[in-house]
């Protein structure tokens, strides 16, 4: 991925309009109580931040090194405490990282073997636990960008917007039938610019016997099992590639927005 891409995607995502998706995702968490939260194919890093401004405890995942090293000085300049990592989706499923928050936003629209790539999204998942999955719709198109965005966002800091609806052009994936079959224990969805973008809120089952504070815990020794072994993303990509492993889930184009 280019330097150019991390560089567009960190003006995307700083913009208004991301804010608000971002706002609407957070709120669509519920109270943070130091939950986890991990953000994977996190580009620049916006979201996790954002999280953890609004009290999660959150890290970032993303392959591609120049997205990482964006999403870093984000943090540092914003003087906010997120790890961020070197690291595809498989790789965080084979570290065994676990969050009690885990979210995808325009990753499955990246990838190529969406139901693999949702199957390992839930293995990150503590149990009880939330999957939210941020898309856009096939309402996202030149025209509805433009309406929305002389209508709520007229500002230079918003032209990605525009971009995003000419990228866009109104291809979407549809999450629903997707999702239908999932096992999971409830599923919403909330429309946010106009329709233009989805985010699917998955609540994971709890397993008979386990409680909140089970699950809690779960995810702590996850996360305290990274401490303990230092596992750093950046070490686990390149010790999967020099094992020989490739990419995962057939990452079409991954620097599409
Ligand atoms: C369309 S961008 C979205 C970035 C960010 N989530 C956002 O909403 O602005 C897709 C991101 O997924 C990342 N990606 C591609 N393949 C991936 C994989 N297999 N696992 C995790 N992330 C991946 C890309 O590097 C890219 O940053």
């Amino acid at each position: 991925m280019s330097k150019l891409s991390a560089y567009l995607f960190d003006w995307l995502q700083h913009s208004d309009c991301y804010r608000e998706i971002h706002a609407a995702a957070i709120a669509a968490a519920g109270a943070p109580e130091g939950r986890g939260w991990l953000d994977i194919g996190c580009g620049p890093g916006a979201l996790a931040i954002h999280a953890a401004v609004s009290g999660f405890d959150a890290c970032g995942y993303d392959p591609d090194s120049d997205m990482i090293d964006r999403a870093k000085a984000r943090a540092r300049s914003a003087m906010v405490s997120v790890k961020f990592g070197q690291s595809g989706l498989t790789d965080a499923v084979d570290c065994g990282i676990r969050a009690e928050v885990v979210s995808a936003a325009s990753l499955l629209f990246v990838l190529a073997d969406r139901d693999a790539a949702l199957r390992d999204l839930m293995k990150l998942v503590a149990p009880g636990g939330l999957l939210i999955l941020i898309e856009t719709t096939r309402t996202m198109t030149p025209a509805n960008a433009l309406a929305l965005f002389l209508r709520r966002f007229r500002h230079p800091r918003n032209l990605g917007l525009l971009l995003w609806g000419l990228v866009r052009g109104g291809k979407a994936i549809d999450l629903e039938p997707l999702i239908v079959n999932l096992p999971v224990a409830s599923h919403t969805t909330h429309h946010v610019l106009d329709g233009m973008v989805t985010i699917s809120v998955l609540r994971m089952a709890m397993p008979a016997g386990i409680a909140l504070d089970g699950a809690r815990q779960v995810a702590e020794n996850h996360r305290s099992k990274m401490e303990m072994l230092d596992v750093d993303p950046p070490d686990l990509l390149s010790a999967r590639k020099r094992a020989g492993h490739s990419g995962d889930h057939g990452d079409r184009a991954a620097g599409r927005l």
